[in-house]
C-alpha cells in the first residue's frame, strides 16, 4: 500500500472526530471571515462534499481565498455546526498556490460558460461528480466482462479500412499535406506515407474485435474511437469512447440479452456506488434522475421489429420533422417517440433494412433486412448498435462488391469466413451516451474531460 501524506476528504469525513491530527490537502471553495474565525470549505475532489476548516488566527487565512490550492494541518473535531458532523480546526496551513482573480465563483456559472474553461472545470461540483461518475462506470465495465469471462482487447487506433462505411474519418499521415506527392494521375501518391498506404483513425474497433472473438470466444474493446461527421448535436463527439463487446456463437437473441444485462448492471453500479453524486446531479439539474435510472434496472426492454416500429410511428398520427419510411433510417425524434411515448420504457428494434446499415451484418432470408440491433433509451435515443456478423463467405463477399468496397483491402477480415468461420454477434455501446444517461446532464459536451466537436479542439 502507499503511504499516504494527507487524509482524502472523503475518508476524513467517514471518521469520528475524537481530536485526533490530520493533515488535509485541497482547493478553497469558499472562505468565510467572521469576527473571531473563519470557516474555509475545502474540496480534494475525493468527494462532492468539503470539509470545513476552521481557523481562528487569522494570519494564517490572510492569502487564502476561493480557487487557492492550501495544505492543512490540525484536529478533526466534532462540528457545532449543524451543517457537517466534523470539521479541522487548523493549526497550521500552507498556502501551495494562491488564487487571485480566480474565474470560478461560488455562485454558479452556466454550462456554456464552463465549456470554455474546459481546463478549470473539473474543480466544479457538476464537473467532480460527472467525472467521478466516469471513472465509476469505466471500471464496472471492465469488471462486469471480466467477471463473465470476456478478455479486454486492444485494437488498433490507426487503421487502413473503414469498418462502418458511413461517416467521415479522420485522415492520419505524415506527408506535407501542402505539397504530397503525386503520381501519373495527379491523385496523392501514398506509398511514401508513413505507412505505405491511405490511414485514418478508427471509427470502431469491431472488425478487430471479431478476430479476436473468432480466437478467445468472448472479447471486449474499450477504446477512443473518431468520426468527422460534421454532427453539431448534444449527442455526437468528434472523439468518442466506445465499448464493443464480440462473441462467438451469440445469435440475435443473445447479443440482446447481453446488452440488456450488461446497460442494467452499469445502471444499478452508478445507483450503488455513485449516491453522493447522483443525488447533487439530481438537486442540480434534474429531479427525475434516479427514478429513472430505477425504473430502466427494473424494466424488461420492448424487443420489436423495424418494420412493427415503422407501423407505430406511422399511425401515431404525430407531427415529426424527418420523414417516416420504411427503408429509411430513424431520426433520435423517431426513437424517442417510440421510448418515451408509446412504449415508456427502453427499446430493442432489430432487423433493420439492410441499405441503411452495414456491410458486414448478417442477411435475413427475406432478402432485404439484416440482423441488426439497435438499444433506444429514454432522453437519448441509440445508445448501443450491434448486430450479427455475417459469417457466410461467399454472402459477405457479394455484399462487399455489392457495396463497391475493395475486397483487397478487407482480404484479411474475408480470410476469417474461410477458415474455422463461426456465428458471432456483437454490439457497441457510446461510452458517453451512457455517461448523458446516468448523469442526466443534456449535452455530450459535459460528460468527457475535454470534448473535441466541429470547430473545438481546445485543451
Ligand atoms: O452504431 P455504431 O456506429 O456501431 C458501430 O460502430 C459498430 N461497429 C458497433 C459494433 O457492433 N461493435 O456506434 C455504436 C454506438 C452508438 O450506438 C452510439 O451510442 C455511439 O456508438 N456513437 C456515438 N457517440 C458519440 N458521438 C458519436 N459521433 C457517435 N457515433 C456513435
Ligand atoms: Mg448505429
Amino acid at each position: 500500500m502507499i503511504t499516504p501524506t494527507r487524509t482524502l476528504v472523503s475518508r476524513a469525513l467517514q471518521s469520528k472526530g475524537e481530536g485526533q491530527e490530520i493533515t488535509v490537502k485541497g482547493w478553497v471553495r469558499s472562505k468565510r471571515t467572521g469576527k473571531e474565525v473563519s470557516f474555509i470549505a475545502l474540496n480534494d475532489g475525493s468527494t462532492i462534499h468539503n470539509i470545513q476548516v476552521v481557523v481562528t488566527d487569522e494570519g494564517l487565512v490572510s492569502s487564502v481565498s476561493t480557487g487557492a490550492c492550501i495544505c492543512v494541518r490540525g484536529a478533526l473535531v466534532a462540528s457545532q455546526g449543524g451543517e457537517q458532523a466534523v470539521e479541522v480546526q487548523a493549526r497550521q496551513i500552507e498556502v501551495y498556490g494562491e488564487a487571485v482573480d480566480y474565474p470560478l465563483q461560488k455562485k454558479g456559472h452556466s454550462l456554456e460558460f464552463l465549456r470554455e474553461i474546459a481546463y478549470l472545470r473539473p474543480r466544479t461540483n457538476t464537473f467532480g461528480a460527472v467525472l467521478r461518475i466516469r471513472h465509476a462506470m469505466a471500471y464496472a465495465i471492465h469488471k462486469y466482462f471480466n467477471d463473465n469471462g470476456f478478455y479486454y482487447l486492444h485494437t488498433p487506433i490507426i487503421t487502413a479500412s473503414d469498418a462502418e462505411g458511413a461517416g467521415a474519418m479522420f485522415q492520419v499521415t505524415t506527408l506535407d499535406v501542402a505539397a504530397p506527392p503525386r503520381g501519373e494521375s495527379g491523385a496523392v501518391d501514398y506509398s511514401s506515407d508513413f505507412f505505405g498506404k491511405h490511414t485514418s483513425l478508427t471509427v470502431s474497433g469491431q472488425l478487430e474485435g471479431e478476430l479476436g472473438a473468432l480466437a478467445l470466444g468472448q472479447v471486449y474493446t474499450f477504446g477512443p474511437t473518431f468520426r468527422a461527421e460534421n454532427s453539431n448535436t448534444p449527442r455526437h463527439l468528434a472523439e468518442f469512447w466506445m465499448i464493443e463487446p464480440e462473441v462467438a456463437f451469440y445469435g440475435l437473441q443473445e447479443d440482446m440479452d447481453l446488452a440488456e444485462d450488461f446497460l442494467k448492471y452499469l445502471i444499478q453500479y452508478a445507483l450503488d456506488n455513485c449516491a453522493d453524486d447522483l443525488a447533487f446531479l439530481e438537486k442540480m439539474y434534474d429531479g427525475e434522475l434516479t427514478a429513472r435510472l430505477r425504473g430502466v434496472v427494473s424494466e424488461d426492454f420492448v424487443r420489436l421489429d423495424y418494420t412493427e416500429g415503422i407501423d407505430i410511428l406511422k399511425s401515431s398520427g404525430q407531427k415529426f420533422e424527418f420523414p417516416v419510411e420504411w427503408g429509411l433510417d430513424l431520426q433520435s425524434e423517431h426513437e424517442r417517440y417510440l421510448v418515451e411515448k408509446h412504449f415508456k420504457k427502453p427499446v430493442i428494434l432489430v432487423n433493420y433494412p439492410a441499405a441503411i446499415k452495414a456491410f458486414y451484418m448478417k442477411q435475413n432470408d427475406d432478402g432485404r433486412t439484416v440482423q441488426a440491433m439497435d438499444v433506444l433509451f429514454p432522453r437519448i435515443g441509440e445508445i448501443i448498435g450491434g448486430s450479427v456478423r455475417e459469417e457466410n463467405l461467399g454472402k459477405l463477399s457479394a455484399r462487399v462488391d455489392e457495396l463497391g468496397m475493395s475486397r483487397d483491402e478487407l482480404w484479411w477480415y474475408l480470410d476469417t469466413r474461410r477458415w474455422g468461420s463461426a456465428p458471432h454477434a456483437g454490439f457497441g455501446l457510446g461510452f458517453e451516451r451512457l455517461m448523458l444517461f446516468v448523469t442526466g446532464m443534456a449535452n455530450i459536451r459535459d460528460v468527457i474531460p475535454f470534448p473535441r466537436t466541429p470547430k473545438n479542439a481546445e485543451f
